[in-house]
């Protein structure tokens, strides 16, 4: 029975009720589940570096070792125990290291399970995956294929590049990985580099401007852990593309080759678009380069490996530029270092390397770096700096919140959306460099007659780090080729035969698209080695790059440019090919092409005007092979056509 009291007697009865009441359910609280203590590393109110502190400090020296490790897929796709025995840090993909059903899905159900693996350490500290979206996420099918960058810097479009980087980065975050090796910020000075695609462009002013393409990977300060974000690299940190041609070592012609100058052109040619990617658009990393760098006012013959240079990754990079983000290794970057392997890990982490790629060698790199350091070869300090930039990484990209794929975005992988991007960004890296008598844009119902190795083959048109290391003919992926694209454009009838057997009509106006086979580092190298390791190859001997058109693209160019009434060369290749004069004399249009991705509908839209011709030379356009290295700025200056160069149409 409840018994009315008077006033203040019930306030005060209200109160010793609720206090009771209140003490029995914190008894109750405190008895029914052990209190979960949150560690202040695990306390996500707390500031990164406070986290990173409290991390570091519970950390032995075999949980910080690992956590400098990062090694391939492959080594733990089997069995994932070694991710947790090992403590590793990082996987990556290298090119063409897919799951075996690749497919986004697939994708993410394979990095979770490797993070399933990680958390089972007794820190939980959760793992980085790395990927080459380079030009979108190329491993994965099904990704939207973007121009690669030298196509990009013919765009002179900022704000494209931006857009297109974060289409890459969502769709890369929504199959798994949280980190891109990318972009290469590489300015690319001789055309013979086989590396020179990757480049957007021979001028560091340009390759500057089109740094927007980390704003678009990483998102605004602070966006780091959104669905649609990864943490970019600059890459490959410094003079890459600065190498004289014939001072690599090996097969190789260029590529990982020797940059021989003196401090200022270095600043000049190499170093100085690292400074904005550092300081205005706040790079989360930066790959050192395979390649050295020989000082002449030191007097030449004393190359140094990028992977062993303190003066530049500690003093310069992490000191003089303020660089607070990882540095990480290229594939066995360090392996290139003279000496023995003690020396070379030891020389790699003292230069200011945080976390080693080492696809084949990471048990041994982590013992041998633990030995090292217990000889006092490696002072601790430089493993916290190491393990401190890594550990911020991962808080910054929210792994510890949410370590598993966030899977918000997969739906949109590959969308219309993102391939009419892909579009507009191979037209608008089209560059007209000839168009005698207005040929193009083809008006009207003109017919058109279309030949060549290139018009029908997305394979050849997407490039290398496609579905494979050094893409591939017969790689093939969603998307539309050339051919497709004309066929969608032209409001005339449309003849194809590859090598022009087909009768070609003189009323007709001749499309032949040319060019390169694709490639990838040192084997696009001018001279460079015959052989692939591409497993779709097989050892396939391929052609040496020589930058000309083949014999077979070279007859089918005279043939369509004798009989039809008009002719197009549009060449599709990563880098200017010698075009031999008597050839050009009897083209009326000529188009570079680059690589244009996955939409070659994009490079129709410019020959038939649905969109104009806007694109600039990202690199100087030699007339011989004898010119390079040839870029804007130099005294005696006589290409064919000069950087910058391109006609307008609409
Ligand atoms: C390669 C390239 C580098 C790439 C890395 C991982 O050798 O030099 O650009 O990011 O290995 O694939």
């Amino acid at each position: 029975m409840i018994t009315r009291l008077n006033g203040r007697a019930r306030l005060a009865g209200l109160a010793t009720v609720v206090l009771a009441a209140a003490a029995l359910m914190l008894a109750a609280g405190a008895a029914r589940a052990p209190a979960t203590t949150v560690l202040p590393y695990e306390d996500p109110s707390l500031p990164t570096s406070q986290r990173v502190a409290d991390l570091l400090s519970r950390m032995s020296l075999q949980d910080k070792v690992g956590q400098m490790t990062q090694t391939e897929r492959y080594q733990v796709y089997d069995d994932t125990t070694p991710i947790t025995t090992w403590r590793l840090g990082g996987l990556l993909s290298g090119g063409g290291s897919t799951p075996t059903n690749n497919t986004p899905t697939a994708w993410a159900d394979m990095i979770d399970r490797f993070q399933r693996a990680a958390l089972a350490t007794p820190l939980h500290i959760p793992i980085l995956y790395g990927i080459d979206s380079v030009h979108g996420d190329g491993n994965m099918y099904g990704a939207t294929v973007f121009p690669h960058n030298i196509g990009l810097g013919a765009t002179r479009d900022p704000a494209l590049v931006r857009d297109l980087a974060h289409v890459t980065a969502s769709e890369t975050r929504a199959s798994g990985p949280q980190w891109t090796f990318a972009p290469c910020i590489c300015a690319a000075r001789d055309d013979r580099w086989g590396r020179t695609y990757e480049s957007f462009g021979e001028d560091p002013r340009l390759v500057i401007q089109m740094e927007t393409a980390i704003d678009g990977f990483q998102g605004p300060p602070g966006h780091l852990s959104d669905a649609d974000r990864v943490l970019a690299t600059a890459k490959h940190y410094a003079g890459d593309g600065d190498t004289v041609y014939g001072s690599a070592t090996g097969d190789y012609k260029i590529d990982q080759g020797v940059a021989v100058t003196n401090r200022q052109d270095f600043w000049n040619n190499a170093l100085r678009q690292y400074v904005p990617a550092v300081q205005d658009h706040n790079v989360g990393a930066v790959m050192p380069s395979y390649s050295s760098v020989d000082w002449t006012e030191d007097g030449v013959g004393n190359p140094i490996k990028m992977h062993a240079n303190q003066e530049l990754i500690t003093n310069v990079l992490k000191g003089t530029m303020h660089f607070h983000g990882l540095v990480v290794s290229d594939w066995q970057g360090i392996h290139q270092i003279p000496g023995d392997w003690a020396t070379q890990v030891r020389t790699g982490v003292n230069a200011g390397i945080d976390m080693m790629m080492e696809p084949n060698d990471y048990q041994s790199f982590e013992t041998t770096l633990m030995d090292e350091v217990n000889a006092g070869r490696v002072p601790m300090s430089r493993i916290d700096d190491a393990v401190s930039r890594i550990l911020t990484a991962k808080f910054e990209l929210g792994l510890f919140e949410h370590p598993f794929t966030n899977r918000t975005n997969i739906g949109a992988i590959g969308s219309p959306a993102h391939h009419a991007l892909a579009r507009r960004a191979a037209a608008e890296s089209q560059v007209l460099l000839k168009n005698s008598q207005q040929v193009l844009p083809i008006r009207g119902h003109q017919g058109v007659y279309v030949a060549g190795s290139n018009a029908d083959n997305i394979g050849n048109q997407a490039g290398g780090w496609t579905l494979t290391w050094q893409g591939g003919s017969t790689n093939v992926i969603p998307g539309t080729t050339i051919l497709d694209g004309i066929k969608q454009d032209a409001r005339g009838h449309v003849t194809y035969s590859a090598d022009a057997s087909a009768p070609i009509s003189h009323l007709d106006v001749g499309i032949v698209v040319v060019g390169e086979t694709p490639y990838a580092e040192g084997f696009g190298d001018v001279g460079g080695p015959q052989w692939a390791y591409d497993p779709g190859d097989h050892g396939v001997p391929r052609p040496v790059k020589d930058m000309q058109l083949s014999a077979a693209d070279k007859a089918t160019v005279d043939k369509v440019c004798a009989a039809a009434r008009k002719c197009v060369v549009v060449i599709v290749s990563g880098r200017p090919l010698i075009l031999d004069p008597g050839q050009l004399s009897k083209m009326d249009g000529l188009v570079a092409s680059w690589l244009p991705g996955s939409e070659g509908a994009g490079v129709a839209d410019t020959l038939f005007g649905a969109r104009p011709f806007t694109g600039k030379l990202p690199v100087t356009w030699p007339r011989t092979l004898a010119q390079e290295p040839i870029n804007v700025g130099d005294k005696s200056y006589d290409p064919l056509y000069p950087f910058g160069y391109g006609l307008r149409t609409g």
